[in-house]
């Protein structure tokens, strides 16, 4: 497909753009396969690179029609178009300023990609980032070129939309124009028959602001939590940050078919349906939270991301990192801070700690790649949203604000950098970041081991903790000098009562030690509080000591964190030694589960078991090498332990836990729920599936209706409810993803491949759609034992999938492969499958840039 030997772009060979784009104006002539595309740009030479420089213009999958230069045709010999773009010679370029016209003709209904101009179930969309608008027309697409666009469409179809705000309109054609300048990635179009849930939203300065979500004609009853969301992420951003919103429009469009989650295309954000609609009977209470949560980031990218946007692609964790941060700052805000932050952790270890671990390890922000759609990563974006929460612990609140202020100040309406955004921290606060800076350009996860020690004197003991941090290589970044770490800790004394409320202290060097003084007894020390910096914390403890952490620590994050170690502890011991589940750990589990003053989300955080690939790398971390098997016998094993010996409480709170009154999306409705179905997970274990059954016939909440038939599932009881749940829902695209992506999780692993063809096969698995793509097979390998079954079935099957998904859409194909990034850390017989796998992708013939690249790198090299 693209070319044989992909070439490797390097940060350190950045040059700005030859030439500046003073104005777009581009007219769209809508048709399934031959859509026209007209271009008008208005280019500049760029004082910034002195001299005569060819135009180049990006372009893929371009018919080209006809181009202009100031009104004349160019002629050939001056003109170089290959698969990547065209290149004009300078000397044929005027000397100044000139206008660029083209025409070019591009097929949306064959563009499987789903990049560029494409189709979704009728309705025209576009997606541009990171290098889409080059399949749209020739331009120079790259986030530094920035310029106004006027839009045209000429179609007869009911909704025509593109950015900013409405300029003219008549039968079959409407103009737009946004006045901020943004580049070609923030670009978008939308057509279609589309229908709308209208709203209003008044900034603090007084602008009346149109709102719009459009959606297919079936699906407006679904939109009014999205709505909600919405406006209250515009109000939290005033509040929050001071930014207010900048058109007179913001739109919203659904479509059933898109690559990732959403886009903050400039006002015009395009979401994948299933973070837009959403009403108690279809979506769980996790999909509302994702809403909810993706609504909100988006719409904060107007500021950080598009008002500000990159310079370049390595510079993408700018805008992510940030938008992540400020969007879990809000969901903290509208729910409980504590869950959204173990929720947060639990991510970053499951996605981040994994790639960072793995052959995929790379610095939030890279140096280099091969194709940028491949480094949209947990790296980029959660570990780039830990490190500024981690400049935030350093400089403090009121340092955050000042910079942030100063940033939003200095770099409005700029393509920034990393270093520029570093710079507003030096410059607000005063302090030097140079050491802080190691976050952004060096890969892997630092371990960080304590020692303690205690030494009582007259005037009271003296507690010192002495810690040591190092970071394992990772590939191309053999030395890891140590890095600024904000560790957060308090003591407890032994009756709980904190002796050293939270404090923050700043670790520079390899090792170094911070003693505390006048203590009247050892305390116990909780360490990383709110899990302060994203590392792997190595702290020899005992059970009781974690125990106690567990019934006293006033962190709530540490509360559950040390609940977890414990968890980890036992299952590791189990899965080693043999052990029995220990009868302590089972206890402590009851008394939280019955702590009726904790938020019951809480309680249910902590009743959630590690999960099998956690322990898997727990393991392969310890130097131990994991067998599927093995885990996934311990952790069913320790669950049935924790259902017998607990079985009156987690009854008692099943029943207890059941909703009264209206549904409501809250977090506090959503928190009873889920100790509710968390309870239910673990009762399932012993009542065979009783509690399951008429759960299943009797709710009316996805989240209740989708735990049940998990726990059917897992029961070898769900043949009716699997059948009943389909006919229920065929005509919901959304629900049937969970319907295919339940039954490949929950299948007992000895069946998991075979479930999975079964249902490759099944009509409804419809494998061009994304969500229904990523339900199954996203589903298989989330399902760990499964996945890694030793005859290698699921691997091969997996495999299959993604040659045949690349020839289509490769972005899809190589996110997916990401699954088999884990294969070093298992016995010999299981990486060799793998990597004949790996191999066997490698070598295909037509490969995708994309999958090519992902290929080489998990095999390392
Ligand atoms: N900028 C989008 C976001 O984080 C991400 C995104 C949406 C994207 N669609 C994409 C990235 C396609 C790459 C390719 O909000
Ligand atoms: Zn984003």
């Amino acid at each position: 497909m693209k070319d044989a030997s992909p070439q490797t772009i390097h940060l350190s060979d950045y040059q700005p753009y030859p030439f500046a784009v003073e104005r777009v104006d581009l007219t769209f002539r809508l048709a399934p396969r031959a859509t026209r595309v007209a271009s008008r740009i208005a280019f500049a030479p760029n004082p910034a690179r002195p001299g005569r420089h060819d135009l180049f213009l990006h372009g893929e999958k371009l018919r080209l029609l006809s181009a202009r230069i100031d009104g004349a045709p160019i002629p050939a010999e001056v003109v170089t178009i290959t698969d990547e773009g065209l290149t004009v010679t300078a000397s044929a370029l005027p000397d100044g300023p000139f206008l660029w016209e083209a025409e070019v003709e591009i097929d949306p209904e064959g563009n499987t990609a789903l990049e560029g101009l494409y189709m979704s179930g009728g309705i025209y969309c576009t997606q541009c980032e990171a290098e889409g608008f080059r399949k749209i027309t020739y331009y120079p697409d790259r986030p530094d070129v920035m310029a106004p666009f006027g839009v045209r469409i000429e179609s007869d179809l009911p909704v025509l939309l593109s950015n900013g705000n409405k300029a003219a309109g008549g039968a079959g054609w409407v103009e737009w124009d946004d006045p901020w300048p943004k580049p070609a990635y923030l670009f978008a179009l939308v057509a279609g028959n589309l229908v709308n849930l209208p709203d209003t939203f008044t900034t603090r300065s007084g602008r009346k602001v149109e709102l719009n979500i459009w959606v297919r004609p079936g699906d407006l009853d679904r939109c009014a939590y999205a709505m909600d969301s919405l406006i209250r992420s515009m109000k939290w951003d005033e509040d929050a940050y001071g930014r207010e919103y900048d058109l007179d429009v913001f739109n919203i469009v659904a479509v059933d078919d898109f690559n990732m989650g959403a886009m903050e295309n400039k006002g015009l954000n395009i979401f994948n349906s299933k973070l837009v609609l959403a009403s108690p009977e279809t979506a769980t209470d996790l999909d509302f939270e994702r809403i909810e949560g993706v609504i909100a980031h988006e719409y904060f990218h107007n500021w950080t991301g598009n008002r500000i946007t990159c310079r370049d692609w390595f510079q993408l964790c700018l805008k992510e990192g940030l938008t992540v941060f400020r969007d879990q700052q809000f969901t903290s805000d509208m729910r409980s801070g504590p869950v959204k932050r173990i929720e947060d952790v639990l991510t970053l270890r499951a996605r981040q700690f994994r790639e960072d671990m793995g052959p995929l390890a790379h610095p939030p922000r890279p140096d280099h790649f091969v194709e940028i759609n491949n480094f949209y990563t947990a790296t980029v974006y959660e570990k780039g949203a830990e490190v500024i929460g981690m400049l935030k612990r350093l400089v403090g609140d009121d340092g955050y604000a000042r910079a942030l202020d100063l940033y939003f100040d200095r770099h409005d309406g700029d393509a920034a950098t990393i270093e520029d955004w570093l710079k507003v921290f030096e410059d607000a606060t005063g302090r030097d970041l140079a050491q802080f800076m190691r976050w952004y350009t060096d890969a892997g996860t630092p371990r960080l081991s304590v020692a303690e020690d205690w030494a009582p004197g007259d005037q009271g003991g003296t507690f010192t903790l002495t810690f040591t941090q190092t970071t394992p290589p990772t590939p191309g970044q053999d030395e890891k000098p140590p890095r600024v770490i904000p560790v957060a800790v308090g003591l407890l004394n032994p009756n709980g009562d904190e002796v050293v409320p939270t404090t923050v202290l700043e670790m520079t060097e390899a090792t170094q030690s911070f003693a505390f003084q006048g203590l009247a007894s050892r305390p116990v020390a909780s360490i990383l509080r709110g899990f302060s910096a994203p590392v792997v914390l190595e702290h020899e403890v005992a059970a009781t000591e974690r125990a106690f952490l567990l019934a006293h620590d006033t962190d709530p994050f540490n509360r559950w964190e040390a609940g977890r170690a414990l968890a980890k502890d036992v299952l590791v011991r189990m899965v080693t030694d043999g052990a029995d589940p220990s009868a302590d750990h089972v206890a402590a589990l009851g008394r939280l589960l019955t702590d009726d003053t904790l938020d019951p989300a809480f309680r249910a955080l902590c009743l959630r078991l590690p999960s099998e690939d956690d322990l898997a790398q727990t393991l392969a971390d310890a130097g131990l090498t994991p067998d599927p098997d093995h885990i996934h016998k311990a952790r069913e094993t320790l669950a049935r332990t924790v259902a017998e010996r607990l079985v009156r409480p987690l009854a008692l709170t099943y029943d207890a836990m059941a909703d009264t009154g209206p549904f409501s999306p809250d977090a506090a409705a959503a928190g009873r729920r889920a100790l509710r179905v968390a309870a239910l997970a673990f009762l399932n274990r012993v009542d065979g599936g009783g509690r399951a059954r008429a759960l299943f016939d009797t709710a009316t909440n996805m989240t209740e209706s989708a735990a049940a038939l998990a726990c059917l599932i897992e029961a070898g009881r769900a043949e009716a409810a699997l059948s009943a749940f389909h006919d229920r829902w065929q005509g919901n695209r959304l629900v049937i993803d969970k319907w295919f992506m339940l039954q490949a999780v929950h299948a007992a692993p000895a069946d998991a491949a075979a479930v999975a063809e079964r249902l490759a096969a099944h009509p409804g698995f419809d494998w061009k759609n994304p969500n229904r793509a990523r339900a199954l097979l996203g589903g298989l390998a989330a399902n760990h034992a499964g996945f890694h079954a030793a005859s290698g079935a699921a691997y091969r099957f997996y495999a299959d999938w993604l040659l045949r998904l690349d020839a289509l859409n490769p972005q899809i194909a190589a996110r997916l492969s990401t699954a088999f990034e884990t294969w070093a850390r298992y016995d010999a017989d299981r990486q060799a499958l793998i990597r004949a796998e790996l191999e066997r992708i490698r070598q295909t013939p037509g490969l995708s840039r994309d999958l090519t690249e992902m290929a080489g790198r998990i095999l390392g090299g």
